[in-house]
């Protein structure tokens, strides 16, 4: 099978390695992938927002399957151009992408599938918002309606950056931001593969999505994962599909926006039970890193039964009992400004610890062919284990042997778990 991978990050890079790890992948091209990407497959610079670009790409290479990784391509709706060509892409069109796109959009979907989130205020206004923010009260989540990269949930008890943050989210155009109850309790990711119709879940996760050691710092696009989750209950992942996940996807095709990739529920196990507190239409990063690097089998026939209406007929995903654990080493500066350009070493060090792969995300090649850093979260050091403890240790050993001039790494993934 000829397949076109889009996306350049650590999460791109686990998924490339696991699709040329499928005895049926013949050609892996990756659009625009990264150095450590180009170890193991044809990467091309173009832009994967492009839908143009990406489809006469796709056509050229005689691609069987196109696999989407970030969000910006599937919002611009370069599944559809994909789908139109008559190319299987695993990818939700843009129709379906707005469970991801608009926060609003999402609850209510949610709303109409009877599936359990935050109760939420959706606000046009400063008087909306700032009524909202009293009803609610403290500690306030306030979310963008749109994308933000990451950036678009603050949660914090203070609320004058909470009118900041929702302020800056009212004055872009058509801006709207969403003030949520706090759900309390652990929060899990649960990716959810799906044809339309068969949802078919992997393994749960769990991400570090603040900057620093306990939770403490700015948001970031994740700093760390982990699977499996030895403390979730037994049935976690039966009743996230039961009740939520199948629930969306009917919701999704009886509103004639059916929903065909992967859909990425972000959970709270809260006091009284499972809620929502997101949906994603891609894979994570960083829990895929962590997930994949457990996945015993084939990933391209997955997708490609799923990208072609035949979920039901595919054999469930296989896990290995090992676990995994992902540590990420971020640039001087993320998730501000990021300072670009400090050289990377020890890399095969790293590689060379047993159970350890290193998968790139902002690196680059300066003009001598060495790795630099060009991007905010730049390695992701995954290393699997006999235990979750096992994994850990293992993936800090070998973060240990990589040099990078004011990296920044959290000292606590998967700790005490
Ligand atoms: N791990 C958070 C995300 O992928 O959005």
């Amino acid at each position: 099978m000829k397949i076109l991978l889009l996306g350049s990050g650590a999460r791109e890079h686990a998924l490339a390695r696991a699709l040329v790890a499928d005895p049926a992948t013949t050609e892996l091209v990756v659009v625009p992938g990264n150095p450590g990407i180009a170890e193991i497959a044809t990467t091309f610079k173009a832009d994967p927002s492009s839908a143009s670009d990406v489809t006469a790409l796709a056509a050229e290479m005689g691609a069987e399957l196109v696999v989407v990784g970030p969000e910006a391509p599937l919002v611009a709706g370069v599944a559809d151009a994909l789908r139109e060509a008559g190319i299987p892409v695993f990818g939700p069109g843009a129709k379906a992408a707005r469970l991801e796109g608009s926060k609003a959009f999402a609850k209510e979907v949610m709303a109409a599938a009877g599936v359990p989130t935050a109760e939420a205020a959706v606000c046009s206004t400063f008087a909306e918002f700032d009524a909202a923010l009293d009803r609610f009260g403290a500690p306030h989540v306030v979310k963008d309606d749109g994308l933000a990269a990451g950036k678009g949930v603050v949660v914090t008890s203070d609320r004058n950056e909470a009118l900041a943050h929702g302020l800056a989210c009212l004055a872009r155009e058509g801006g709207r931001v969403l003030v949520e109850d706090y759900l309390d309790g652990p929060e899990i990711s649960l990716f959810c593969v799906c044809d339309g119709a068969t949802v078919v879940p992997l393994a749960p996760a769990q991400d570090y999505k603040r900057l620093g050691d306990g939770d403490a710092g700015p948001n970031t696009g994740g700093m760390g994962s982990y699977s499996p989750l030895t403390w979730a209950p037994q049935d976690l992942t039966e009743q996230v599909v039961t009740t939520i996940a199948q629930p969306v996807v009917d919701e999704m095709a009886r509103r004639g926006a059916t929903f065909i990739g992967l859909l990425y529920c972000g959970l709270a196990l809260t006091g009284q039970g499972l809620r929502v507190v997101e949906f994603n239409v891609r894979f994570g990063d960083p829990e895929t890193q962590a997930v994949l690097a457990r996945l015993t089998s084939p990933l391209a026939g997955l997708l490609h039964a799923a990208a072609t209406g035949r979920l039901h007929e595919a054999p469930a995903p296989t896990w290995s009992d090992d676990a995994a654990v992902d540590v990420v080493l971020a640039a001087p500066g993320y998730p501000g400004e990021v300072d670009r350009g400090g050289r990377i070493t020890g890399v095969g060090q790293a590689q060379a610890v047993p159970g350890v792969h290193v998968l790139h995300a902002g690196t680059g090649r300066d003009y001598r062919g060495r790795l630099i850093a060009t991007g905010g979260r730049v390695l992701s050091v995954v290393a699997t284990g006999q235990s979750v403890a096992a994994a850990r240790a293992r993936a800090y050993e070998a973060i240990g042997l990589i040099h990078l001039d004011g990296a920044q790494v959290r000292t606590d993934i998967a700790a005490d778990r």
